[in-house]
């Protein structure tokens, strides 16, 4: 990954092939904004003309590169748009500044090295740079053939370095913020990877796997349950929906554990590493991107990864529950009848709602350890996406003040979520006459009927919410900001501060 680094040194006479500059969109056209005070004196102060006369305006999104002036040790200057100009006594928003961080380090694809001048007021504003720096750095090219051809390789090497000017390498917030932006980005990054990883390759086995590595490098305890123990241990969701596939499905758990620890906190993901539908199969058009449906799952690991790095004082539990959806002559038909592991019957009656199949078991495995909290996160329905578009999550609670405190902790990372409703009305939809529940219900509000679902599989008493991140967990339109085609990390940055939180004791 990109090597996040912080200097004392001048934008003037820092070494590097790029200086990036923020520029924000004032009342009477673009305003360079501070940080970047010694390269517009390069400029002779006219460095926000030049970039009117480029046509730049300041707004989010924009990047305008300029060669340098004499005056600056380096060759090009990049410009990047923070979007409206903050009124007065206030400084720029941190994901303005993580959004440009990240377009500049997007930008920057091919370049080794690059110091960053943008507003530094604060810690908090030195961590969203890094972050923004290390996600926008991100790229997938673990599958691409560069047939020997090296410049073609370095021309899409991702940026080596991000110096971030105006810091204070010996300030220990400073240096706390940025190893913080390092731990986490490079967790995000490692969710984008599974995300991205085709299903070829990342099965519920191979997934278990990466678990595997990853808990002996991080000193975190693993369990794997395999087929055998699941169809022993009577997991008939899990199960249920992975005898199709030749892969067989996995639960994992990943626990970190901290001895000052006064809450524990259960993460469970959804995992399907690809859902064709099963026998109730999708039609094309609608499968081409089910590799990311193993995003949930992803992101726990991720998050519980990123709490041991950060060290929390917080136990955290993650629970991967890994099935490929797949039709056969041994997958689970529409109408069949699964015993979950609750003990309760579930009617199929369409393979396609496997997420929630797969989640309830987890979840009521997850129930038996008796948590502080737990927190779903799944790609579960289609419907969340219809409702909230491609960027923002749902979160569904069985408690109010979980929801928004969660909605709350997504806002202050940077992440777009909004609270949804489990309307206790639309539970009857479910009603099956053969088996307690079925695992469809109404289509009209079919992503609180999914969360309506997951809430009968919740143990007793326990607070839990869930995440639905079908929108956002995999971008297909152009990069924008930090986020980049293909598989996003989304909830990752969530997740970890809700682990903050509740190691501070802010949360209940
Ligand atoms: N994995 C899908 C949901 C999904 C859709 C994720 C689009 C990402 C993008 C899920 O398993 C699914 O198929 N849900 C069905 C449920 C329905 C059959 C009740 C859906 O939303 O259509
Ligand atoms: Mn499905
Ligand atoms: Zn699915």
């Amino acid at each position: 990954m990109t090597a996040l680094t912080l200097s004392t040194s001048s934008a003037a006479t820092l070494r590097a092939d790029a200086i990036v500059v923020g520029v924000a969109k004032g009342p009477k056209g673009p305003v360079v904004a501070p940080g970047a005070e010694a390269v517009d004196a390069a400029f002779d102060g006219k460095l926000a003309s030049v970039l009117q006369t480029l046509g730049a305006s300041g707004g989010e999104g924009e990047a305008t590169k300029l060669p340098s002036p004499a005056g600056l040790k380096a060759p090009v200057v990049l410009a990047v748009g923070l979007g409206d100009l903050p009124s007065d006594g206030e400084g720029f928003g941190e994901e303005a500044l993580r959004r440009a961080a990240g377009t500049a380090a997007r930008t920057l694809t091919g370049t080794k090295k690059a110091a960053f001048a943008l507003p530094v007021p604060d810690a908090e504003s030195l961590a969203a740079i890094g972050e923004g720096a290390l996600l926008g750095a991100y790229s997938f090219t673990a599958y691409r053939g560069t047939d020997g051809k090296k410049g073609e390789a370095d021309k899409n090497a991702p940026l080596a370095e991000a110096a971030i000017l105006g810091a204070k390498p010996r300030d220990k917030a400073h240096k706390a913020a940025a190893e913080r932006a390092a731990a986490v980005a490079g967790e995000v990054n490692r969710a984008r990877d599974l995300v991205n990883t085709p299903s070829n390759d990342l099965f519920p086995k191979s997934f278990a796997a990466q678990a595997q590595a990853a808990a002996k490098e991080h000193g975190l305890k693993v369990e794997v349950l395999d087929e055998k123990a699941l169809l022993k241990g009577g997991y008939g969701g899990i199960m249920g929906v992975g005898q199709g596939s030749a892969n067989a499905p996995r639960l994992v758990r990943i626990g970190y554990t901290h001895p000052k620890a006064e809450k524990t906190l259960a993460l469970v993901g959804k995992g399907i590493t690809y859902d064709s539908g099963g026998i109730s199969l999708k039609p094309a058009g609608h499968n081409e991107t089910m590799k990311c449906d193993m995003s949930g799952a992803a992101a726990v690991f991720a998050a519980v990864v990123a709490v041991a790095k950060l060290g929390l004082a917080v136990n955290v539990t993650g629970w991967l529950a890994l099935a490929e959806n797949m039709p056969s002559g041994t997958a689970t038909r529409p109408g069949d009848v699964l015993k979950m592991y609750s003990g309760k019957t579930v009617e199929v009656l369409n393979t396609d709602a496997e997420g929630r199949l797969v989640l309830a078991d987890a979840l009521t495995r997850a129930s038996e350890e008796n948590p502080d909290a737990i927190v779903d996160v799944a790609t579960l329905t289609g419907a969340m996406v219809l409702a909230l578009g491609n960027r923002t999550f749902g979160v569904m609670a069985n408690d109010d003040a979980f929801r928004a405190a969660l909605h709350e902790i997504a806002e202050e990372v940077g992440e777009q979520a909004w609270p949804m409703p489990l309307p206790a009305e639309l539970r009857k939809s479910m009603d099956s006459p053969v088996a307690d529940l079925a695992n469809m219900g109404e289509r009209m509000g079919g992503g609180l009927v999914a969360g309506l679902f997951l809430k009968e599989f919740v143990g007793e008493g326990i607070t839990w919410a869930h995440l639905d991140i079908a929108g956002p967990a995999f971008h297909e339109s152009a990069p924008y900001g930090y986020t980049p085609k293909g598989g996003t990390g989304s909830a990752v940055r969530t997740l970890v501060r809700l682990a903050e939180r509740t190691a501070d004791g802010d949360l209940g």
